[in-house]
């Protein structure tokens, strides 16, 4: 194999869905961690800009929760994924080691699952749009919706994410879904 086309099997792709900008800067994140790692070349894109996957030899796809699931973009996105390795990362309000958010990693898993090899999943909290957190604020106590001192206190966290250690971290744990994949390693 010439060196060119090992670079080529080398390189991956880092795809990002984002409503408000907290996926976009963990996307970023993980992508400036990877080239750290891994050397340069590795493509982010938008999920708007519909990036190619052809020549990939591994996809890291990253989606916010929106009302119980991974947003439609994502999702389309993942349906339109075959024969890929796919590492999935995603931000919510929720705590990312809550039933909520692991529902949602499972939501995302099975879209991604249903014509590729899905590699892991990695969660962190994002700061929650302040409409969404007033419209929350607004509703009679008696909503199952209706804000309490503890949902407070989840939006309040939430606001301080993703930070330093959330990118930290999330890098750590895309390196540790894509190593199974990368040229030279035992599978
Ligand atoms: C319309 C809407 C629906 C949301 N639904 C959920 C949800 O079901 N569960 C959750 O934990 N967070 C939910 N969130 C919070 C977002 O997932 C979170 O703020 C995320 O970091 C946004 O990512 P983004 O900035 O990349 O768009 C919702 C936010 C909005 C605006």
């Amino acid at each position: 194999m010439s060196g060119t086309e090992e670079r080529r099997e080398n390189t991956g792709l880092v795809v990002y869905s984002s409503k408000t900008g907290n996926t976009r800067k963990l996307a970023q994140g993980i992508h400036r961690g990877l080239e750290d790692a891994l050397g340069e070349g590795i493509r982010i894109a938008a999920v708007e800009d519909n990036p190619d996957p052809a020549g990939s030899a591994w996809i890291l796809a990253g989606f916010w929760a929106d009302r119980g699931n991974a947003d439609q973009k994502a999702l389309n996105y993942l349906k339109s994924l075959e024969g890929r390795s796919v590492g999935l990362f995603g931000t919510l309000g929720a705590y990312p080691d809550s039933a909520h958010a692991k529902d949602i990693a499972q939501k995302a898993r099975d879209a991604a699952a249903e014509k590729n090899t899905v590699l892991g999943c990695f969660l962190c909290q994002g700061k929650i749009d302040p409409a969404l957190t007033e419209r929350f604020r607004s509703l009679p106590a008696d909503n199952p919706h209706a804000m309490t001192e503890e949902r407070m206190k989840r939006h309040t966290e939430a606001a301080k994410h993703p930070d330093e250690n959330d990118i930290a971290s999330g890098v750590s744990a895309c390196l540790a879904m894509i190593k199974a994949v990368l040229p030279g390693a035992a599978n």
